[in-house]
Formats: structure tokens, sequence, C-alpha cells
């Protein structure tokens, strides 16, 4: 292993850079040369590849977002898309390739596996949708965002005795509102492992009016549906009206708490560590505070199993 390449795709999450420095650093503490490869696997496939030094991940700890940058890249996801990869990757004469991002990026790390590359992949999403591992890069960061939301909101909500629909990102996911609705008191919780009903979600409104309680926060994760929907649906059953607020890209980026840095840092040497014992295709991940990495197609085909105990916490605390 003498070349190593790092590159960042799908959404961006906070902690991404610190994972970016931990492989430049650990690689060329390492005696490797590490190459950063732009604009995630788009600019693998324009062969946008720099070798990058100490200094080119000074001063990144800190920072949201990537500053690889990252895509969603469509020629990916084809059989020629994947064999022009492999080749640049060889005529760059790159040996190993950390790609940081979620399921579909690893879909990616494991066609490129085939090659003579050596892959790894390191979970960044804020989605926390990858069932292997206990957290990944960016969620800590995007549920303390939203948490942050919520009490701005709830000033809000309480001074005006309004009912208000937070919906946050997750994709199919519910884990952003979940732990972010626990943690913010939301009155209700819903996400796309569970079903609900609306009518008993007003219910629970109507019997909250009765005891004084004239405000309310739903938190609506965006895989259960829209929260315009739902705001119809409120209005309709009760004849209350509410505010919508959707989050969208404000908890993507923002300066990354202090466990999404040292995930990343951790996940980040991890992977160069890996490659330097000559292992491919495997997953990093966190299970019970201790690194594990395990093959990556038997990552991807793991079932996310939803926390059931903390939902039914979160229904109980609300009553
Ligand atoms: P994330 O990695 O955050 O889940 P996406 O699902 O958008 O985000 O995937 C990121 C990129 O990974 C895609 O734009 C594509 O380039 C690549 N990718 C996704 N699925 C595959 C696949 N089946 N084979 C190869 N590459 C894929
Ligand atoms: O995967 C991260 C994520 O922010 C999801 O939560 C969301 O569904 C999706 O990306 C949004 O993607 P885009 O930025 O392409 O709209």
């Amino acid at each position: 292993m003498k070349k190593i390449g790092v590159l960042t795709s799908g959404g961006d999450a906070p902690g991404m850079n610190a994972a970016i420095r931990a492989i430049v650093r650990t690689g060329i503490y390492h005696d490797l040369k590490v190459f950063g490869i732009q604009r995630g696997y788009t600019g693998l496939l324009h062969g946008e590849i720099k070798e990058m030094h100490i200094a080119s991940v000074g001063d990144i700890i800190h920072r949201g977002g990537t500053i690889l940058k990252t895509s969603r890249c469509e020629e990916m996801k084809t059989e020629a898309g994947i064999n022009k990869a492999i080749g640049i990757l060889e005529k760059n004469e790159i040996d190993g390739l950390i790609v940081i991002g979620g399921d579909g990026s690893f879909q990616g790390v494991n066609q490129l596996g085939r090659g003579n590359i050596k892959v790894m992949g390191i979970p960044g999403t804020i989605d926390n949708d990858l069932a292997y591992t206990d957290y990944t890069i960016g969620f800590d960061t995007a549920v303390n965002t939203v948490l942050d939301s919520i009490s701005k909101i709830r000033d809000t909500s309480m001074s005006h005795e309004k009912v208000t629909i937070i919906e946050v990102m997750g994709r199919h996911c519910g884990d952003i509102a979940l732990y972010a609705g626990l943690a913010g008191g939301a009155e209700s919780i819903l996400v796309p492992e569970e079903q609900y009903e609306v009518k008993k979600i007003c219910e629970k409104m109507l019997q909250g009016r009765k005891r004084g309680k004239a405000h309310n926060i739903i938190m609506l994760a965006e895989g259960r549906g829209s929260a315009a929907e739902l705001q119809k649906e409120i209005l309709n059953t009760t004849g209350i009206e509410s505010r919508v607020t959707v989050l969208g890209y404000l908890q993507r980026g923002g300066v990354p708490t202090a466990v999404d840095r040292i995930l990343a840092s951790r996940m980040g040497a991890m992977a160069v560590n890996l490659l330097i014992e000559g292992k491919s295709n495997r997953a990093i991940g966190i299970k019970d505070n201790h690194l594990i990495n395990i093959d990556i197609m038997e990552a991807l085909m793991k079932r996310k199993i939803f926390d059931q105990e903390m939902y039914n916490l979160s229904q109980i605390l609300s009553i």
C-alpha cells in the first residue's frame, strides 16, 4: 500500500471533514501518499484527483460540509461507470480507496471492490440509516441542530399557543425525528417505522387543551409524509390551525459536535490502518462504543431495527 485516495459522496454530513483529516494525517504518518478525490464519484469519473498534505487538512476539524465536495452521480450506477472508475484509479496507481458516505455510496464501494483496488466505507450521513452501525457521522450534529430549532420554535409555539409541525430529514429512517423529538419533548413523533392515526394525534391535542395546554409540537420525519398534508388533516379534524416548519438543509450543515468529530477521527484512522493491514471491502462502524469493521456487502444486507423502546418512552413522556 503506497497510495490511497479518499472521497465523500451522497449528502454532506457534519464531521466528514474530521474524517478526511484523520485519513490524510494517519496515512502520511504511515508514509503513504494520500490523494483527495473531488466531488464524489462524479469527480472520480472526471479524474479530479489531487495529492493532499498535512496542511491540506489544517483548520477543518470544526467545519461542516466537506472540503472535497460531494455529489450524487448517476453514471456510477452503471457497469460502464464502475469500470471507468476502476480504470481511473488504476491509472493513478491508487492502491486503496476510502469512501465516506451513506448506503448508496457504499453500493459504489462494493462495486469498486471487484477490482484490484482495496476499498473501505466510512458511514457519513445525517440519516443514521445504516443498520450495521449504531451511529453514522453527522447524525449527532443533525439531532442537536434540530433540537436547537425545537427550542426556538417552542418559545413561539408557547407564547402564541400554537400547534407547530416540524418536518425533519432522514429519508426512510425516523431516527432524527425520534432522537430530537424525545430530547425536545415533542408531544407527537411521527416516523416511517410506526403507523399513526391523525385522529389520535388530534385527540391528544384536544385533551391537552382541556388541561390548559394550548401549544403542541409535532415532529414529523420526511419519510412518514409531508407536513403540509398533515397540517390540512389536523385542520379538517379539529378546526385547529397549525404552523409548519420544514428544516431542510439547516440539518445538513453546521459545526460538528464533539461526538461527530471524535467518531469521524476514530473511523478515519481505522480505515487507513485496515488498508495498511491489506484488508478490503470493509465497512467501518461503531457498536456499544467499540469500533467494528464488517464486510461491506454484509453491512448493506442488514435491515435496520427501529428503537421501539425509545419510541414507547417518547409516547409515555408526552402524555
Ligand atoms: P448516500 O450515499 O448518502 O446514501 P445516495 O443514495 O444518493 O447517497 O448515493 C450516493 C451516490 O452513490 C449515488 O449518487 C451514486 O453515485 C452512488 N451509488 C448509489 N447506488 C449505487 C449503486 N447501486 N451502484 C453504484 N453506485 C451507487
Ligand atoms: O441523505 C441525506 C439527506 O439529507 C436525506 O435526509 C434527504 O432525504 C436527502 O439527503 C435530500 O437529498 P437532496 O439534498 O439531494 O435533496
